[in-house]
C-alpha cells in the first residue's frame, strides 16, 4: 500500500476512534447487601434502584442474606472479591456481623451501616432510624388507646439485631413508667408467620390483655390474624414500619391499630454511597427520628397520597425511560452520523487516490515521452558520434598504417646500411691481428648488429603478413629431427644458467613427418624458448613437448618462469603488447608474429599461465604434407644466436689486489662487458646481471664503487642501491647510477635511496672514467676525515693521510656522522676491548665475531679506516698502552700483558716504533716534566 492510503486509513481510525470510543469514565460499583427479603427491604431496594438511574457513573448490586447471617457474610466477601468500590450492609445480627464488616472496613473499603447496626463504630457512614424513640412513641399510643395499667404482649423482631433492642428497650421502658404492664413476650424474628402462633398460644393463656406491641408491620398482622381468630377483636395491635402496601392499607382496613414509619432512605443510602466515592461531603451517622403514629385518622390519606406518589414516579420512570430511549436513538444516530462522515471521508480518499493514480499515470506517461525524446534525439547524438567515431577511426587507422608504413620504409632504408655495416664488422670480429680488448669490443658490435637485422626482419615480416603478401613455403620435415636440432642450439644456455631443459619426443625413433615452413615455424620455436629462457630465473626448468593426434600436431613449450598476469594474458599476442613496460625484455613484436606465422600453417598459439607457477605455450598445427623435401632451409637458430638473443651470467675474472675495485650491475650484458673493458686498464672490474645479484657481490667483495642500471629485472637499481647503503659491509660504498633516465625526479629518487651520483646513458668514456676516479678519491678523503674524528690519533705511523687531499672537503654527503659506519666502528670497537688482552685475537677471530667473512672484513675497515685489520688492533693496543703508561701506576710489562702483546720486549719494540721512545723513556719524561 502507498504512503497515502497508510495515511487515508490510519485517519480513518483516528475519526472512528475519536467518534466511537467510549469516554473512559471510572463507574463505580456499589454492593448492597440486604439482610432479609419482604416488603419494607423490596420498596428500599426499588429506591436504591432508582436512585442509581439518575447516576450513569454507578452501577449497583443488591445480595439478599434471606435472613441468614452466614449467607450474608458470603455476600460480603463475593462483593469484595470483585472489586466493589463500596459495600452497604444492613447486618442481620450484630454479633456474627462486625467481625467482617470490621475486616471490610480497615481494608480500607468503605462501608454504609444502614437500618440495623454493629458493635462499635468500624463503618464509614451509618444511616438508621431513633428505634428507642419508635419503642416508645408506640407505648405512648399504647397508653392514649388503654385504659389504665393496661395489660401488653410484645412481640420481639430477631434477638440480637440492634432495632428489635432498641424498640424494646423504649417501649418498656416507657409503657411500664405509665402504669401499663408487660405480659407477655414472644419472638417472632420479624415474621408474621411466626407471630401468628406465638401470639394465639399467649392469648389463649391471658384472657386480658388490651394491647399487643410487635416490632414490625409484618408481624403486628400475624398477632391480629391471632387475636381475631380468638374472638378478641378488642385487643389494640401497633406495629412498626408503615411500609403503604402493608402497614398503612393494615391500619386503614383496621386489621392493626397504628403504625409508626420506619424509614427505608434507600435514595439517601446511595447518594452517601457516592459523595463517599467521590470524595464529596457527607454526614457518617444519620438517624431519622421517630414519627408520629399512623392510625386510622391519616392512614387513608397517607394511602392515597402515596399511590398519587407512586403514579408520579412511574410517570417519572416512564418519563426516564423515554430519555433514555431518546438517548439511545440519539448515540444511534449519532453513530449513523459518524459512519456517514467516515465514509463520506473515505470515499474522498478513494476519490483522490483515483486522481493521484491518474496524475501520476499522466506525469509517467508524459515522463516517458520526454525520455523517449530524449532517447531519439541521443541516438540521432550516438549515431552522429558513431560517425565521427568511424570516420577517427578511419583517420586513426590511416595514421596507424602511414605510421607503419614510415617504420617499413625506415626498416627497409636501414638493411641495407646494416648489411654494409654488418659485414665489415664480422669480418673485423675473424681478424687475427686485434687486441684482446679490440676482439672484446668488436664482437660485441657484431653481435648487436645481428639483434638490429633480425629486429628489421621480424618488422618487415610482420607488415608483409599484415598485407597479406607473406607466403609459406611448405616443405615435408621430420618433426622429430628438427626440433632436436633446434633445442640443440640452447643446451649450452640452459648449462650456463642451470637450468633444466628437457624435450619430451613421440615414443620411438620414428619420423615425424608434416608439411611447414622451415623457417617460419623455426622462428616460432625460438620466440617461444627464448621467452621461455628470458622469464625463467636460473635453476628453473624448461619442458618442450610435441605429439600428433587426430590429424594435428600439438607443440608445447613450459617453463617455471615468473607467470604472466591475467591481464597480460588477453593481449600477449597484441601487436608491440609488453607485459612489462618498466623492464621490457623485447620489442614486443615477436609473439604476434610467432602468432602470425602459426595462422599462416592454419595453426593456432595459446598461452596458458599462473602468476609465479610459469607459463605454458601451445601450437597447434594440422598436420599436411607435400611432396616438395627437396628445399632444405639452413639452421639460423645456433647457440652463437642464441648467446646473441640471451644474457648470460659471466664469471668474474680474478682481480689484483693493486687496483680498485668496480662492480658493474647492469641486465645489459654488453654495456657490462663494455665498461668492463674500458675501465680494465684502471680497475678491477666484477659484474652482475641484476640489483640481488648486485647485492649479493657487493657483501662478498666489497668493491671501491658500484656502478648501477636503474631499470634491470628481479632488483631494480633504486632498491639495489638502498641495500647497499643499509647493508653495516657495504655502507660505505660508492653507488653511480648509470641510467637511460635522465629526469629529475628520478634522480631525486635515486639520491633519496642514496645513490653517490648519475651518470645518463649514453655516456662518454672519459666522463665515466673521471666520475669514478672523482667518487674513489671522494671516499678516500671521507675515509681520512673519519679516520681523524674516529680512529685515537698520536701515534707517527698512523698518519696516512693522503697529502694530496689534504684541506679538501668531501663532497656530497657528511660520512663521518654516518650512523651505520659509526655504529659498525662501535661495534668492532666494544667486541675488539673485550678480547684485547688476550694475545690469540686475531684478524679471523674478531671477523666471526662480527659475523663477516675475513675478506669482507679486512676489506671493511680497510675502506673505512685506511687500515688493515691486523694495523689497527696493533694500534689500538699500543694508544691503550699509552694511556695507562701516562696515567696509571702500574708496571711496564704489566701493562704490556693487560693490552694483548705476548712478551714485554715486543711490546717495548713496538711501542718505540710507534711513538719514538720507549716505555720508560715515556713514564721519566712524564716524571721529570710534572717535577
Ligand atoms: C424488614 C424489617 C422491618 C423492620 C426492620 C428492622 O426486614 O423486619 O419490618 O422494621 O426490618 O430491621
Amino acid at each position: 500500500m502507498k504512503l497515502t492510503g497508510k495515511l487515508l486509513l490510519l485517519s480513518l481510525c483516528c475519526i472512528l476512534t475519536i467518534l466511537f470510543g467510549c469516554n473512559e469514565e471510572k463507574v463505580y460499583k456499589i454492593g448492597v447487601s440486604q439482610c432479609s427479603q419482604d416488603d419494607w427491604r423490596m420498596k428500599m431496594n426499588d429506591e436504591i434502584q432508582r436512585e442509581i438511574m439518575y447516576h450513569e457513573d454507578a452501577t449497583v448490586e443488591i445480595r439478599s442474606a434471606d435472613d441468614n447471617s452466614l449467607k450474608q457474610i458470603d455476600d460480603i466477601h463475593y462483593f469484595v472479591k470483585n472489586g466493589f468500590d463500596i459495600i452497604i450492609v444492613s447486618p442481620n445480627e450484630s454479633a456474627t456481623l462486625t467481625p467482617v464488616i470490621k475486616e471490610v472496613y480497615d481494608k480500607g473499603i468503605p462501608v454504609i451501616i444502614f437500618d440495623r447496626n454493629i458493635d462499635g463504630d468500624s463503618y464509614t457512614a451509618r444511616i438508621g432510624a431513633d428505634d428507642e424513640g419508635l419503642g416508645k412513641a408506640a407505648a405512648h399510643f399504647a397508653l392514649s388507646v388503654t385504659g389504665s395499667n393496661p395489660k401488653a404482649i410484645e412481640v420481639y423482631g430477631l434477638r440480637g439485631s440492634t432495632p428489635a433492642e432498641g424498640r424494646h428497650e423504649g417501649f418498656v421502658t416507657e409503657f411500664t413508667a405509665n402504669g401499663g404492664n408487660i405480659i407477655a413476650c414472644a419472638t417472632a424474628n420479624w415474621k408474621k408467620e411466626e407471630a401468628l402462633p406465638a401470639v394465639d398460644s399467649l392469648l389463649r393463656i391471658y384472657q386480658d390483655i388490651d394491647v399487643i406491641f410487635a416490632h414490625n408491620d409484618r408481624m403486628a398482622i400475624g398477632a391480629s390474624e391471632a387475636a381475631h381468630d380468638l374472638g378478641r377483636d378488642n385487643i389494640k395491635i401497633i406495629g412498626i414500619d408503615a411500609a403503604p402496601e402493608i402497614g398503612i392499607k393494615a391500619v386503614a382496613d383496621s386489621v392493626i391499630d397504628a403504625t409508626f414509619l420506619y424509614p427505608t432512605e434507600g435514595h439517601r443510602v446511595i447518594k452517601t454511597a457516592l459523595a463517599i466515592l467521590k470524595g464529596e461531603p457527607f454526614d457518617r451517622v444519620t438517624i431519622m427520628p421517630a414519627s408520629s403514629a399512623v392510625d386510622i385518622s391519616n392512614a387513608d390519606i397517607l394511602l392515597r397520597q402515596n399511590e398519587t406518589l407512586e403514579e408520579e414516579t412511574d410517570k417519572i420512570i416512564i418519563l426516564k425511560k423515554r430519555i433514555d430511549d431518546y438517548w439511545a436513538q440519539y448515540a444511534t444516530q449519532k453513530s449513523l452520523f459518524y459512519a456517514c462522515i467516515a465514509i463520506i471521508l473515505l470515499l474522498f480518499g478513494v476519490v483522490f487516490l483515483i486522481l493521484r493514480v491518474y496524475w501520476q499515470h499522466k506525469r509517467h506517461r508524459e515522463v516517458l515521452l520526454k525520455q523517449n525524446h530524449e532517447l531519439e534525439s541521443q541516438r540521432d547524438q550516438l549515431a552522429e558520434q558513431r560517425d565521427q567515431l568511424q570516420e577517427l577511426n578511419s583517420r586513426l587507422e590511416d595514421a596507424t598504417q602511414s605510421k607503419l608504413m614510415f617504420f617499413t620504409n625506415v626498416s627497409h632504408d636501414l638493411r641495407t646500411p646494416l648489411t654494409l655495416i654488418a659485414e665489415p664488422v664480422a669480418q673485423l670480429a675473424s681478424a687475427q691481428n686485434l687486441t684482446a680488448s679490440q676482439h672484446v669490443l668488436i664482437k660485441i658490435a657484431d653481435k648487436n648488429v645481428r639483434i638490429l637485422q633480425r629486429l628489421i626482419n621480424q618488422i618487415l615480416d610482420f607488415r608483409k603478413y599484415e598485407n597479406g603478401k607473406l607466403n609459406l613455403h611448405l616443405t615435408e620435415v621430420d618433426f622429430r629431427q628438427t626440433v632436436n636440432d633446434w633445442t640443440e642450439s640452447f643446451v649450452q644456455l640452459a648449462r650456463k644458467r642451470d637450468i633444466k631443459l628437457r624435450l619430451e619426443t613421440p615414443e620411438g625413433n620414428n619420423p615425424v613427418n608434416i608439411a611447414i615452413d622451415v623457417e617460419k615455424m623455426e622462428r616460432v620455436f625460438f620466440n617461444l624458448v627464448s621467452n621461455a629462457f628470458k622469464y625463467t630465473r636460473d635453476n628453473g626448468s624448461i619442458t618442450i613437448s610435441y605429439a600428433i593426434s587426430n590429424g594435428r600436431l600439438t607443440l608445447r613449450v613450459a617453463d617455471t618462469g615468473e607467470g604472466i598476469s591475467e591481464r597480460d594474458l588477453g593481449n600477449i599476442f597484441d601487436r608491440f603488447y609488453q607485459v612489462d613496460r618498466i623492464h621490457p625484455k623485447g620489442s614486443g613484436i615477436g609473439l604476434s608474429l610467432a602468432k602470425a606465422f602459426v595462422e599462416l600453417h592454419g595453426g593456432t598459439i595459446e598461452v596458458e599461465s599462473e602468476i609465479n607457477k610459469g607459463s605454458v605455450f601451445i601450437v597447434t598445427l594440422p598436420v599436411v604434407h607435400v611432396a616438395d623435401t627437396s628445399q632444405t632451409v639452413d639452421k639460423q637458430i645456433g647457440a652463437s644466436a642464441v648467446e646473441a638473443e640471451l644474457d648470460s651470467i659471466e664469471g668474474d675474472s680474478e682481480f689484483g689486489s693493486d687496483k680498485p675495485l668496480v662492480l658493474v650491475v647492469d641486465d645489459n650484458r654488453d654495456i657490462r662487458e663494455m665498461v668492463g673493458e674500458l675501465l680494465s686498464s684502471e680497475y678491477n672490474v666484477i659484474t652482475a646481471g641484476n640489483g640481488s645479484e648486485g647485492v649479493r657481490k657487493a657483501a662478498k667483495y666489497v668493491p671501491d664503487l658500484v656502478i648501477c642500471d636503474v631499470m634491470m629485472p628481479v632488483m631494480d637499481g633504486l632498491e639495489c642501491c638502498r641495500r647497499l647503503k643499509q647493508e653495516p659491509v657495504t655502507s660505505h660504498i660508492p653507488v653511480l647510477m648509470l641510467t637511460a633516465c635522465s629526469l629529475d625526479e628520478q634522480r631525486v629518487q635515486g639520491y633519496d635511496n642514496g645513490a653517490d651520483g648519475y651518470l645518463s646513458k649514453p655516456f662518454s668514456t672519459d666522463v665515466l672514467k673521471s666520475r669514478i676516479a672523482s667518487l674513489i678519491r671522494n671516499r678516500r678523503i671521507i675515509k681520512d676525515l673519519w679516520q681523524n674524528s674516529v680512529i685515537p690519533s698520536g701515534a707517527a705511523s698512523m698518519k696516512k693521510t693522503d697529502e694530496k687531499n689534504k684541506g679538501k672537503q668531501p663532497q656530497g654527503r657528511d660520512l663521518p656522522s654516518k650512523d651505520i659506519e659509526n655504529e659498525f666502528y662501535a661495534r668492532f670497537l666494544k667486541i675488539f676491548q673485550e678480547d684485547m688482552g688476550d694475545p690469540e685475537t686475531t684478524v679471523d677471530s674478531l671477523a666471526s665475531k662480527m659475523g663477516l667473512e675475513r675478506t669482507q672484513f679486512y676489506r671493511k675497515i680497510k675502506a673505512i679506516t685506511n687500515y688493515s685489520p691486523a694495523e689497527l688492533i696493533r694500534n689500538l693496543r699500543l694508544k691503550k698502552a699509552r694511556s695507562l703508561v701516562t696515567g696509571s701506576e702500574k708496571s711496564i710489562s704489566e701493562i704490556g700483558y693487560e693490552v694483548g702483546f705476548s712478551t714485554p720486549a715486543y711490546f717495548t719494540k713496538c711501542y718505540r716504533e710507534a711513538y719514538g721512545e720507549t716505555p720508560t723513556e715515556t713514564r721519566q719524561k712524564l716524571g721529570a716534566s710534572q717535577a
